[in-house]
């Protein structure tokens, strides 16, 4: 399904924040194309780095090391992430530092009808538990010449409405090596699905789960080690559900079991049309006929991608994930029908 893309030449699993910048730095994803200065806004700390190179303008240093080959632009960064990127160091109140969420959140608002959000002063406390880590574990894409790092949500969240955004501005990723069809690879979208579940919807945010609070002596802190929570589930699950860890577990597994089932189905079908298509194109059919054949596997490829690509597998919304599942499912069938229809 990436055929032609770095990520059909090496994608592996996440880990630990510390290992951010290094697997970065050496997956083999640099080696097959001229990565730009952008990839660092997540893997790095660059809240020092984009000011320096701003002059004391946090997005102008944005812009600069947006427009950077990534080799230059790693030459300004030492860590991974690092306690400023999601706090104030005078008043250690949660800020968020990375400007392509302060832009994508503003775009967001917008359409919910709040002007010129301003994230850091506008926030309450609550969506700043989930905003900090929405800086990173998001759906992007490198928008024009200057590869911006862009937050595609001035429709929605929904992935119909980033669909349609991409549509609309044309946005491809890279062009299928079998089959032509102009393509989008979906990323980490945890913080878009996670919107669309039963927990945010209860206001659960990002940290209650995943920096669930910890006892140290007569204090109470925020658990810094972010991990899976089934590590952890008598601190991150049973602070408000009185099922037995066992139920927990089964309750989460029941979930990502489904998930995982639906998802190969959506890639079996999804490679099924992928064979046919390319199979046609070197038959006599119609260009019109093969464009179609290609806007479905336009859509099927990133519906599938979305869930694929998020890491809770299905967890965060459980409803959610299996309909775009389905839909991905369905694009792919019309796609083979686009192919085998006489009539057009
Ligand atoms: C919007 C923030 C963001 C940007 C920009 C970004 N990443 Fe990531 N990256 C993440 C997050 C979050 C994860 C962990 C979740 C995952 O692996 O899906 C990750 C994981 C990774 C991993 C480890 C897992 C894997 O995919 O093999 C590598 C390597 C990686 N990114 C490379 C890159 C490169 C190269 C770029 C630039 C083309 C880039 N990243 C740009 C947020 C980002
Ligand atoms: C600066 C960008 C950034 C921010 C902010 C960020 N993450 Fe991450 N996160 C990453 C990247 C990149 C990885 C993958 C690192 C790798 O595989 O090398 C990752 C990995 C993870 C993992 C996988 C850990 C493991 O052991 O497998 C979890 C869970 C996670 N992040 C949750 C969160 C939560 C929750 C927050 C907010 C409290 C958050 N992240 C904030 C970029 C970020
Ligand atoms: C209700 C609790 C809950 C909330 C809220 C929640 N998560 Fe998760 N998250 C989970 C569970 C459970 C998993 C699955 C862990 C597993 O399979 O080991 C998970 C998995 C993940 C993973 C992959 C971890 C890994 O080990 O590879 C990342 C990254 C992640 N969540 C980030 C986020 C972000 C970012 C948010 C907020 C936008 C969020 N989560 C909100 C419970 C939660
Ligand atoms: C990925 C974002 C992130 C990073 C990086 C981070 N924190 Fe936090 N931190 C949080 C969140 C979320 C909370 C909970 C804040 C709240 O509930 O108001 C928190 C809370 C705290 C608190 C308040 C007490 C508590 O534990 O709830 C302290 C102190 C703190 N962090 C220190 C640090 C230090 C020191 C570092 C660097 C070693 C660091 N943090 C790195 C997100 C982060
Ligand atoms: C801060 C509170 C909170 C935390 C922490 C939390 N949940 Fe929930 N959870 C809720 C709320 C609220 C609902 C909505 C249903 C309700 O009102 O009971 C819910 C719903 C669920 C459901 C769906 C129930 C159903 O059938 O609709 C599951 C499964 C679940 N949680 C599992 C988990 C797991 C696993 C964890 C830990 C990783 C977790 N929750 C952490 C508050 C929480």
């Amino acid at each position: 399904m990436w055929a032609g893309y770095p990520f059909a030449i090496d994608y592996r699993e996440d880990r630990g924040h510390d290992y951010m910048l290094d697997d970065q730095t050496y997956t083999k994803r640099q080696l097959v194309v001229k990565q730009p200065g952008t990839c660092l806004h997540c893997h790095a700390s660059v809240y020092v780095p984009y000011t320096i190179l701003g002059k004391n303008d946090l997005f102008r240093g944005f812009e600069r090391m947006n427009q950077m080959p990534f080799t230059e632009a790693r030459k300004y960064v030492q860590r991974p992430i690092t306690c400023i990127d999601c706090h104030d160091p005078n008043t250690m109140q949660l800020r968020i530092t990375r400007p392509a969420f302060i832009e994508g959140i503003r775009s967001l608002k917008a359409i919910q009808g709040i002007k010129n959000f301003d994230v850091n002063t506008m926030a309450t406390r609550q969506e700043l538990r989930s905003f900090v880590c929405a800086q990173c574990h998001v759906e992007y894409y490198f928008r024009g010449q200057e590869k911006r790092l862009t937050y595609p949500w001035a429709k929605g969240l929904l992935i119909g409405s980033i669909m349609r955004y991409y549509d609309e501005y044309a946005v491809k990723d890279w062009i299928h090596k079998e089959t032509g069809t102009e393509l989008l690879k979906a990323q980490h979208p945890e913080f878009e699905l996670w919107n669309m579940g039963i927990h945010a919807r209860s206001g659960v945010a990002c940290a209650d789960c995943h920096m669930p609070h910890k006892r140290v002596g007569a204090m109470k802190i925020s658990d810094h080690h972010i991990r899976s929570p089934l590590l952890n589930i008598n601190r991150s699950c049973q602070i408000c559900h009185h099922w037995s860890e066992e139920e927990l577990k089964a309750r989460v597994k029941t979930i990502q079991e489904r998930t995982f089932k639906m998802r190969n189905l959506a890639m079996d079908a999804l490679v099924d049309l992928i064979n046919e298509l390319s199979k046609a194109q070197k038959s006599e059919i119609s260009v019109e006929q093969l464009n179609k054949a290609r806007w479905y596997q336009r859509k099927a490829q990133f519906y599938l991608d979305f869930v694929e690509a998020e890491n809770s597998t299905g967890f965060h919304a459980p409803e959610e994930a299996l309909r775009i599942l389905a839909e991905s499912i369905n694009f792919s069938h019309l796609g083979q029908l686009a192919l085998r229809s006489k009539n057009q």
